[in-house]
This record gives structure tokens, sequence and C-alpha cells, in this order.
């Protein structure tokens, strides 16, 4: 039988991240002042990192850092990340989650990230351009 390991997901310290690209991302200078960390985790290897920012409400929740390591990309983990983030901004009363898409990744095209936010329901937002927002 085909062993399926599936994608867990939790709240961590930046003490509790182990893996090296994982642990540069969550640098806590590089964090505001409401944000909490969470990993994707394929058994016990840590393959993906969120970062969340819950300012007051009603604000919209902030998708600060989404990242998966190189190399267990395209395989839905970015998209797992996306949906546990829109399932944690709801159930804290969040009405909507908004980001800014910037490619931490200098083989990331700008275009391609807003067009994969674009396809998990994210749209420019009018009054700030630079910013991607979804209704939760
Ligand atoms: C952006 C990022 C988080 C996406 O993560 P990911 O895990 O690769 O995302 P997904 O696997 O959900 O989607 C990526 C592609 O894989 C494909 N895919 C998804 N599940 C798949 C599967 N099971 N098998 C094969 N392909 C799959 C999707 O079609 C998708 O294609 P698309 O990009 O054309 O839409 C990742 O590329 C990353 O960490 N980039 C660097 C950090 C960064 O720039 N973050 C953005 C901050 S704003």
């Amino acid at each position: 039988m085909k062993n399926v390991v599936t994608t867990g997901f939790r709240r961590v310290k930046p003490a509790d991240i182990q893996h090296a690209q994982l642990r540069e991302r969550a640098n806590p200078e590089m964090q505001a002042a409401h944000t909490e960390l969470f990993v994707a985790t394929k058994g016990s290897e840590q393959v993906g990192l969120l970062s969340l920012d819950f300012p007051p409400l009603p604000q919209p929740l902030e998708l600060y850092e989404v990242f998966v390591v190189s190399e267990r990309r395209c395989q839905g983990i970015g998209a797992f990340l996306l949906e546990q983030a829109e399932m944690v901004g709801r159930r804290r009363g969040y009405r909507s989650i908004q980001l800014k898409p910037h490619p931490l990744d200098p083989e990331q095209r700008q275009e391609h990230l807003v067009e994969w936010y674009s396809r998990h329901g994210y749209s420019r937002s009018s009054s700030a351009p630079d910013f991607m927002s979804k209704i939760l």
C-alpha cells in the first residue's frame, strides 16, 4: 500500500524552526508587532512557513509571509498554507485577509506570484493597488 504522508500544521516559536531556509525567513527583525509563526510539516520534516500578523479587529488579517522550502515546491504545500491562514483568520473573527505580493526568491516572478494568489481567490485592492485581499 502507498504510504501517504499528510501535511501537518502548527504554531511555532522561532526557536522551534529547524530547516535552515525557514529559519532564515523567521528572522525576528522581519516580523511586525502581532506576528505569529506556523509551520507545515510532512512527518518530522518542516516544509513550509507561514507568518501572520493579527492587528486589532476590524482591520484585516495580514499574511506577512508564506514560504515553502525549495525542494518541496509544487506539491500543494503553498496552497495548504493559504487555506490554513484563512481558517485561522476566520476562527479569530477576521472578515478579510490581505497581503503584498513580493517574491522572496530571485527565481520567482512577481506576475507568477500574483497569478498564483489570484487562482486562490485573492484580488488587487482598489484602494491600495500594491495589496491583494480576499473576503473570509
Ligand atoms: C509561492 C510559494 C509559497 C508557493 O508554494 P508551493 O508549495 O510551490 O505552491 P503550490 O504547490 O500550492 O502551487 C504551486 C504550483 O504547483 C502546482 N501544484 C500544486 N499541487 C500540486 C501537486 N500535488 N502536484 C503537482 N503540482 C502541484 C500548482 O498547479 C501550482 O502551479 P502554479 O504556480 O502554476 O499555480 C513558493 O513558491 C515559495 O515559497 N516561494 C518563495 C517565497 C515567496 O516568494 N513567497 C511569497 C511571499 S508574498
